[in-house]
């Protein structure tokens, strides 16, 4: 594993939390900044009765969202104590939180899971592969796999002299330091191509369902997202969300 990664990426996240830095917009019913929300795409409508597994589960509101719908149990595992801490004030019925990296495995049973969600969690493991790995292991034949992460075309626009240009290379697939909230907290991040994802997936025995790409709803910079990152040129030219359903085979 990757430790000055991990230990950048913990402080960052445990930072963020303390300072209320978080914005909700990736927790179900949402799927990302601009996007369909699952009322609309209805990815998870037969999960009454399901166990259900979340990588990189913040404060635990997705997975309270899937328990309020009838999910028969619900497990998170995040890097974040500060982040695990708050979930675990939810207290939701059968459910169950690890703090630790997703890119090992902390004690959670595999051939399990009815769906394990990695919901804009999955670039910010310093191992985005074995992650994958990971989550295929722990769902039962059938199982699925909900992954949404920045769209990596979004990713490479940027406005730069007021221009729309292309700002990163796609084919660049080294971890960046981004910063994120007004207190610029820094973060390791991997952003890679969308071969490389789905390949991944493929490669740890699962099946590509569907591929997500919506255009986004509003193309006007509003709300918490008022930034360059969501400026409405780069709304216009691309999703900003990349969602992969896929099934363990
Ligand atoms: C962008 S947030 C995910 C967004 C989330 N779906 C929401 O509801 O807002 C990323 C989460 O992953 C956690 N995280 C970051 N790196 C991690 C890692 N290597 N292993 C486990 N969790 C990690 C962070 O603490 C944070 O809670």
């Amino acid at each position: 594993m990757d430790k000055e990664f991990l230990k950048v990426n913990k402080h960052g996240w445990n930072t963020l939390v303390k300072n209320k830095e978080i914005f909700s917009n990736t927790s179900l019913p949402e799927y990302g900044p601009f996007m369909a929300n699952e009322n609309e795409l209805g990815l998870s409508k037969d999960i009454v009765g399901k166990s259900i597994l979340e990588l990189g589960c913040v404060s635990g509101k997705s997975l309270e969202y899937l328990a309020k719908k009838g999910a028969k149990e619900v497990w998170g595992i995040d890097i974040s104590e500060e982040q695990i801490k708050n979930a675990e004030q939810l207290n939701l019925k059968s459910s169950k939180f690890f703090i630790s990296p997703m890119e090992e495995n902390p004690g959670i049973p595999l051939n399990y899971f009815d769906y394990v969600l990695s919901l804009y969690s999955l670039g910010f493991s310093s191992d985005p592969i074995e992650t994958l790995k990971l989550a295929s292991q722990y769902l039962k034949s059938g199982g699925k796999f909900i992954l949404c992460w920045i769209h990596p075309f979004f990713n490479c626009l940027k406005i730069e002299d007021d221009k729309l240009v292309i700002g990163h290379n796609y084919n660049d697939e080294n971890k960046k330091i981004i910063t994120k909230g007004p207190s610029k907290v820094e973060l390791f991040q991997y952003n890679l191509k969308i071969s490389t994802i789905i390949n991944g997936m493929i490669e740890t025995g699962m099946e590509i369902e569907k591929i997500i790409e919506e255009e986004p709803k509003e193309k006007n910079e509003i709300g918490d997202y008022q930034s360059h990152y969501f400026d409405a040129r780069k709304l216009a030219a691309s999703p900003t969300t990349l969602i992969i359903v896929a099934k363990k085979k």
